[in-house]
């Protein structure tokens, strides 16, 4: 049973991420003019929202309704998202002496990915401004996502993609009435391809990063993950980086759950994992000013994590600041290892991008980097059933 306090939402202001400008909820807003960066979402943290209000509320992620930037119950547009288990890898954990390891599991969201919370709201706040037609940029998963929850609103939708993604993602945005079209490159090259389309402003732009919603959406994993750990959060949680946005959302709940005075302790370590096909966010890790010099982004397995110069970049380097954490690449044949051996172990076929995370503990495992008593935290975020033509 749905309880929820007045008003619907706590969301104040838009600011921007890097000078604190202000900008109004009430207005479309992209991104952030100031400083060229992401806007994000103010909440009032002092309006006496409690942890144990959401006891009884409905099993999705709309139960953090007042963290949430819509104003309008009735603009919510909700396949069922969120509440994703948190599976114990008892088996695993035992071969390898991790006394507590778990895994997020991410696919069991519609369309299959976490993508679904971020495109839940942003295409809820689409309907609240009640925009006709948005366009997305996709490495797979985020346009699958953006296709059905724009049919449910009444959205047209436009969805461009690298050719060479499988098949799947391609032949789900069709059969859920969208505009399809292929480029042959990467992420970055179907957002020049968008710029090319979109000259006249036909479009609303649902770019990782470019609009400020989908990062709320992706935020509640970090507050199911409070509430499924009992408000007592693991040590480490390594979670597959492309756009950046999950791993900034889970920091932004933390942050504000703590302001709340609903956590006490230190926050997780936030260990990114990448590609080492494409891995921005370490080369801007160990250089932060020239990083871009000898960077050069080839396609993945892991299609999600092929995201070469992500808008989030500064943010997400904050996070692995601020989380005394830090990023780790790992290779497509070790992440392909990966998802064979969590499905024959475990029983679970994950994506790559989330088998990267395993391997990125062992990486970590391997150099003393993490202890063996810690609480893990892996984030699987998508499913492996959608990725056949790349685990052969
Ligand atoms: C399965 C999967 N994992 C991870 C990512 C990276 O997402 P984020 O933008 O949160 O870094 C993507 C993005 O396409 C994805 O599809
Ligand atoms: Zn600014």
């Amino acid at each position: 049973m749905l309880t929820i306090s007045k008003p619907f939402t706590f969301a104040t202001t838009l600011k921007c991420s890097n000078c604190n400008r202000e900008y109004s909820l009430l207005s479309v807003n992209t991104f952030a003019p100031c400083c060229g960066q992401p806007l994000v979402v103010v909440y009032d943290t002092s309006s006496g929202l409690l942890k144990t209000d959401f006891q009884y509320r409905q099993k999705n992620m709309w139960r953090y309704s007042e963290m949430l930037p819509v104003i309008k119950e009735e603009n919510i547009i909700s396949l069922g998202e969120g509440m994703t288990p948190i599976l114990p890898l008892i088996k695993l954990g035992n071969r390898f002496g991790f006394s507590d390891l778990s895994m997020k599991d991410e696919s069991f969201n519609p369309t299959l990915s976490f993508k679904a919370r971020g495109i839940s709201v942003a295409v809820s706040k689409a309907k609240e401004f009640k925009i006709e037609q948005c366009i997305i940029p996709t490495a797979g998963n985020a346009g699958g996502a953006l296709a059905a929850y724009c049919a449910k609103a009444n959205i047209k939708c436009t969805v461009v993609m690298p050719r060479h993604t499988p098949a799947i993602f391609k032949q789900e945005c069709e059969l859920y009435g969208a505009e399809l079209l292929l480029v042959d490159g990467l992420i970055n090259d179907c957002a020049k391809k968008i710029e090319e389309l979109n000259k006249n402003k036909k479009y609303f732009d649902v770019s990782t990063l470019k609009e400020p919603y989908r990062l709320e959406g992706k935020k509640t994993m970090g507050y199911e993950i409070a509430e499924q750990y009992n408000w007592e959060l693991p040590d480490v949680i390594i979670y597959p980086a492309g756009g950046g946005t999950g791993l900034i959302g889970i920091w932004k709940a933390f942050n504000e759950m703590k302001k709340m005075g609903w956590l006490s302790g230190p926050l997780p370590k936030m260990i990114a994992v990448q590609s080492k096909n494409c891995a921005p966010l370490l080369h801007a890790f160990k250089d932060p000013v020239n990083w871009k010099k000898n960077f050069t982004p080839m396609p993945t397995i892991a299609n999600g994590l092929a995201v070469p110069y992500p808008f989030g970049m500064n943010m997400m380097l904050k996070v692995l600041k601020e989380s005394n954490g830090t990023v780790i690449a790992v290779d497509d044949k070790e992440i392909i290892s990966g998802v064979k051996e969590i499905a024959k172990t475990e029983g679970l076929l994950i994506s790559p991008e989330g088998a990267a995370t395993w391997k990125a503990l062992l990486d970590l495992r391997s150099r003393n980097k993490i202890d063996l008593s810690e609480k893990i935290l892996l984030l699987n975020t998508g499913s492996g059933y959608k990725y056949p033509d790349n685990l052969n």
